[in-house]
């Protein structure tokens, strides 16, 4: 299904032909350059920036919200096996939520405050999940006056990050959080105009992020870069996947047919904190298989250019964080994005009930079961 307008939107816009995104009408590069993560999310949210008391009071709540994520869910996720992905394990204690806060729909919290309830309390989730696989007890006590940023990672590697490593993870936060009409936000809205409870919504959208195609692409990009680091030839591996009709993850974009904004802001960040000269690093490996498939690309005259998912993945790389949780914080990133879309149609609520083209035969005959074949 390609470029159907099926409703209207003015949380973000996504020009693809000109390679811009926008969040409220704001382009990305500013937002990145000037917002932190709290002053993005109340953009998408109330859909405008915030003054320096609504973004005071907003932080203040979020971070309070973050630890309070019910025991009862806390101790799901201990029961979980060990191999399950913190993604998946998000998508569950979502669900799980849904249980221990009955009738939230008609609670008396704004949506606005839930939507917030259900932001703050995703890392927290995606953090004890991660730290269960390696074995780790969750981190409850969390520092007074962090940022979310700060907090996410603190809850998730056990320690305070560097400022260095709060300003990456943050802007990288900030470039996922909202992207116009797609999957996981179309399933977010699907969900959320049948009126069913927003974690409820938030659990479907996860299940559709995370496959591989859509936010689960920066695991394989991991892959990928370990698979190209045991190669001798960089060129001709890349080269074999892509004349074999191959994939290269993290590159290609059903909407963008010019380079990805979120991707040339990463990139940069990575070009900043990376020495240029370190032929070792994932950032070096990368820029090299980008260069290669481009050429591959132009030469047939196609569109295709590196997205988002190609370099999170060496951000996150850089922090500390296994590949297993990247999912996870994009995730965590677009639960922002899919939070202020539910609040936008929920202004003027329609059910979401597109139609299929019925290619099927009809009034064929009824045959027996004993006459079947
Ligand atoms: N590697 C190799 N060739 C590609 C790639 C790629 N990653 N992406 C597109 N192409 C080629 C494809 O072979 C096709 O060629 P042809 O016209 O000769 O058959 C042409 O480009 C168009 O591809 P498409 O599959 O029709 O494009 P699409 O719009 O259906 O697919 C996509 C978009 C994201 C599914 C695809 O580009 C892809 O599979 N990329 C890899 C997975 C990935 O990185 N996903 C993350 C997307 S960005 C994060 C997000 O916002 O969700």
């Amino acid at each position: 299904m390609r470029d159907l307008v099926v409703d209207v939107t003015g949380v973000s816009w996504v020009n693809g032909e000109e390679g811009k995104l926008y969040y409220r009408g704001v382009s990305i590069d500013k937002i990145v350059k000037n917002s932190s993560f709290e002053e993005a999310a109340y953009l998408l949210l109330a859909g405008q920036l915030p003054n320096r008391h609504q973004l005071d009071t907003f932080s203040w709540k979020l971070r309070q919200m973050m630890t309070h994520v019910p025991e009862k869910v806390l101790r799901i996720i201990q029961e979980l096996p060990k191999s399950t992905p913190p993604m998946l394990a998000l998508q569950s204690a979502l669900a799980c939520l849904a249980c221990v806060y009955p009738n939230h729909l008609f609670s008396d919290e704004s949506l606005m405050e839930r939507a917030m309830r259900v932001i703050a309390q995703t890392p927290t989730i995606l953090a004890a999940a991660y730290r269960h696989q390696l074995g780790l007890p969750p981190v409850v006590q969390l520092e007074p006056n962090l940022s979310f940023a700060e907090s996410f990672l603190m809850q998730t590697l056990g320690f305070k990050p560097t400022a260095e490593h709060t300003t990456l993870f943050e802007k990288t936060l900030i470039v996922q959080m909202d992207h116009g009409f797609n999957p996981s936000t179309f399933t977010a809205r699907t969900v959320a105009s049948t009126l069913a409870d927003i974690y409820s919504a938030a659990s479907a959208a996860v299940g559709a992020l995370s496959g591989p195609l859509h936010g689960g692409a920066s695991e394989l990009v991991r892959e990928m870069v370990l698979d190209a680091r045991a190669q001798e030839n960089i060129e001709k591996y890349v080269e074999k996947i892509l004349s074999e009709n191959g994939r290269i993850m993290g590159m290609g974009h059903r909407v963008y047919k010019a380079p990805d904004p979120r991707a040339i802001i990463l990139e940069e960040l990575l070009e900043e904190s990376t020495s240029p000269d370190d032929t070792t690093t994932e950032y070096y490996l990368l820029k090299q298989i980008a260069k290669i498939s481009r050429r591959f690309f132009e030469e047939r005259k196609k569109p295709v250019y590196v997205n988002v998912d190609f370099w999170s993945g060496a951000v996150y790389n850089k922090i500390g964080l296994l590949p297993n949780l990247y999912p996870g914080v994009f995730a965590a990133a677009r639960m922002v994005g899919w939070m202020a879309h539910i609040i936008e149609l929920r202004q003027d609520n329609r059910l979401y009930r597109p139609r299929m083209q019925y290619i099927g035969d009809v009034d064929l005959p009824y045959t027996p079961l004993e006459k079947r074949r």
